[in-house]
């Protein structure tokens, strides 16, 4: 990459923080354990004097007492052994949101907050799974097995009202065969991401009443780009985003809790007044925090940018259905159900050639919603 990048490597924390004294970096990666100073001390560091610098670890199986410890100096892990494309990657994405519009405002305001969930590893555990020829349901469902609480409250959302399965569902691997993997995939990064930001401190800010709305919002926008597309990847994509849409106001409402319920309460579920609020009090609204966030964990392009523009479609330069369209539709009209905001943004779906789906989509939501309320009775 030396055609592209400038790169330095020094030997250690101190020669790294001289080096930055007389230069600017954008980019930061280090090691956990170094002699002198460690990678926690070293990217804590960083963060005080360099807040827009990204910060990356590489990190071992030992580490994990140091990774607590720098739990909100970093903005990703990497683990070890890393290969060189995936480093190239996760380097090359970063800066290609550092370079987004509202970045510098979003990094500004990443920077002063402590929590930033990592992917979970049960996550990529999944992945790597997937990409074995020879997996089998049984093999997935093992791997989530594992994971109790994770499995606890997987079951529970399996088996609400939402999913409207038949029958109560009782072991991962059963899920996994009912709903299929790609959605227990979606399900497990979505609780996680919840979970991360679940404090005493949100109190005010209901995390149980986000996850519900977010929920139903999935499970939507899949149902759309299912009619629309049959499209698997897709109809994927705009269920974890649908996931995912808000995942920015759970973030918020964990780093900066006594403004943000402040907020939440003035604004009283109104959604154009809230995303004012929030750029009033932050220089930026909760898409753009969700997108920024998600897209440095490395999700598909068309979920960052669902989740980013879930608000304000029309920025988007895609001139056909995506899922940001199914999201944006779905969250439209499941806030609609209980308050007068958020509206569909005509305009976009006219630019798209969708306008005239609109009366048949919300035939389907009602359909949908009444349903989901006959089965939760
Ligand atoms: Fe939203
Ligand atoms: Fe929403």
């Amino acid at each position: 990459m030396r055609d592209e990048w400038e790169m330095t490597f020094v030997d250690s924390g101190a020669a790294a923080l001289k080096f930055m004294e007389y230069n600017n970096v954008h980019v930061v990666i280090s090691d956990m354990r170094m002699p002198g100073m460690n990678g926690a001390e070293l990217l804590g560091t960083v963060m005080q004097f360099y807040p827009h610098t990204i910060r990356l670890v590489l990190s071992g199986h030992s580490d994990q007492d140091l990774i607590l410890k720098c739990v909100g100096s970093t903005h990703q892990y990497l683990s070890k052994p890393c290969d060189p494309e995936t480093l190239r990657k996760t380097i090359a994405r970063a800066l290609a949101l550092e370079s987004n519009l509202k970045s510098q405002r979003i990094q500004t305001l990443i920077t002063r907050m402590e929590c930033l969930p990592s992917v979970p590893k049960l996550y990529t555990e999944i992945m790597e799974k997937m990409n074995d020829p020879e997996v089998i349901i049984e093999d997935v469902g093992k791997i989530v097995a594992r994971d109790i609480g994770m499995t606890t409250q997987m079951l529970k959302m399996v088996n609400s009202a939402y999913f409207g399965l038949r029958r109560e569902i009782s072991n991962p691997a059963e899920a996994v065969a009912y709903l299929g993997l790609d959605t227990i995939k979606s399900l497990i990064l979505g609780i996680h991401t919840f979970s991360e930001f679940e404090s005493p401190a949100t109190r005010g800010f209901s995390m149980s009443a986000l996850w519900n709305h977010s929920l139903g919002v999935a499970i939507f926008a899949k149902l759309l780009t299912q009619q629309l597309t049959r499209n698997f990847k897709m109809m994927d994509e705009a269920f974890v985003a649908g996931l995912l849409h808000d995942a920015g106001k759970a973030a918020l409402a964990y780093n900066f809790p006594d403004q943000y319920r402040e907020i939440s309460q003035q604004t009283q579920g109104n959604t154009f007044a809230l995303l004012s609020a929030e750029t009033q009090a932050f220089s930026v609204n909760h898409a753009d925090v969700g997108g920024y966030l998600l897209g440095l964990w490395g999700l598909p392009t068309p979920v960052v940018e669902a989740i980013g523009l879930h608000h304000h479609p029309s920025l988007s330069l895609n001139e056909e259905f995506t899922p940001l369209t199914a999201v944006h539709v779905a969250n439209a009209l499941t806030h609609a159900e209980a308050t007068t905001t958020p509206v569909v943004d005509v305009d976009y779906l006219k630019h798209i050639h969708c306008a005239d789906d609109i009366e048949i989509w919300q035939r389907d939501f009602n359909e949908h919603s009444a349903a989901l309320k006959q089965q939760s009775l």
